[in-house]
């Protein structure tokens, strides 16, 4: 079955050492320490490890290979988002990771679907950025943060950026980073167990009641991680919405639960019974295969919870492995991977 990985991250294999030359040790540094493995350094501190899964092309098709995937749609890792610095200095490092998504679209055209970056702390930058990574570099839309330096994603500063992604036809993935009551979850790997999800939940519920995709209905938007805590809360903010309209409705927008259409999730939810409820919720119309490919968090084979589920449709499975993701990107029937996939269909 053809498979469309929409939640995956990349780095170029290399980038000038920002932290050396903009003299603030919070950019992210790259230091080969072998030829298969690199430290990410932040903040004087290890952020993370990595292997050449995370730079190298050729290697990340060998692992699709072997675990069925056909597209990866590549986007930044959270972290290089930087929207707390100099707006300049965030857009250069912006056009650096996202001329080389595209370049790595531009030389395996059936293997990959690119999404941008920008600078989202300042809204005519992350637009121009937009523009660019649209009409120039051919990428299928932008990955953004669930917050800007603690602005939730319902500020009026960001709504002239999810405008114009609206009307360039270009698809928004909101990835958690920066999360919420981070010193108080310095133990465990809380931050990434409990406050991505926090994260994720709060951005769609900033979205749904301030009636932004009201006023947006052409806005595509997908949610990592299933939606997060979100769709465990839904009943809850349902509630919330009847029971006190004077403090969730000032918006007039409707019964968040009827937004659940609307909006896209991936499938990275580890778990089948979860991922039964998000198609209950959402529909798999809506749920959009999912890794998080390279990291240890995600799916090691990507679309293993999804082929638990037994009472699926093969309709429904092509759906959530592929088409989904299609529809959310906009990927156009022309598009070399709409063929193929058109193809897999046929056969
Ligand atoms: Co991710």
């Amino acid at each position: 079955m053809y498979k469309v990985d929409l939640h995956t991250h990349i780095l170029p294999p290399q980038w000038p050492d920002l932290a050396h030359e903009w003299g603030d040790d919070r950019w992210v540094t790259m230091t080969q320490t072998s030829p298969c493995c690199a430290t990410l350094m932040c903040q004087g501190k290890t952020f993370r490890e990595i292997d050449s899964n995370c730079w190298d092309p050729q290697r990340r098709i060998e692992e699709c290979d072997q675990t069925g995937v056909d597209v990866q749609v590549l986007s930044t890792v959270p972290v290089m988002f930087s929207y707390w610095a100099d707006a300049d200095k965030t857009s250069k490092l912006a056009r650096l990771l996202n001329d080389h998504i595209a370049q790595v679209v531009q030389d395996f055209p059936k293997r990959f679907i690119g999404l941008g970056t920008v600078p989202l702390q300042d809204t005519n930058r992350a637009i121009s950025e937009l523009e660019h990574c649209v009409a120039e570099l051919g990428l299928a839309g932008i990955q953004i943060g669930t917050h800007v330096n603690g602005l939730n994603l319902d500020d009026e500063s960001i709504f002239p950026f999810l405008e114009a992604a609206a009307s360039m036809n270009a698809a928004i993935f909101v990835h958690p980073w920066d999360m919420l009551g981070a010193s108080r979850m310095e133990k465990y790997w809380l931050r990434w167990l409990v406050g991505m999800p926090a994260e994720t939940a709060l951005a769609m519920c900033s979205l749904i009641f301030s009636g932004v995709l009201d006023r947006l209905p052409q806005l595509r938007i997908a949610f990592a991680h299933g939606g997060g805590s979100f769709p465990g809360l839904i009943g809850r903010v349902e509630h919330g919405f009847h029971v006190r309209p004077d403090l969730c409705a000032i918006n007039d927008c409707k019964d968040p639960r009827s937004y659940l259409q609307r909006l896209y999730v991936d499938s990275l939810v580890h778990d089948p019974s979860a991922l039964n409820s998000l198609i209950q919720l959402f529909g798999c119309d809506r749920i959009a295969l999912g890794s998080d490919y390279p990291f240890p968090l995600g799916e090691a084979r990507p679309g293993t919870v999804i082929d638990s589920l037994p009472e699926l449709t093969s309709v429904q499975r092509g759906r959530m492995m592929a088409g989904t993701a299609l529809e959310f990107l906009g990927i156009e029937s022309t598009h070399t991977v709409a063929k193929e996939f058109q193809a897999t269909c046929k056969a």
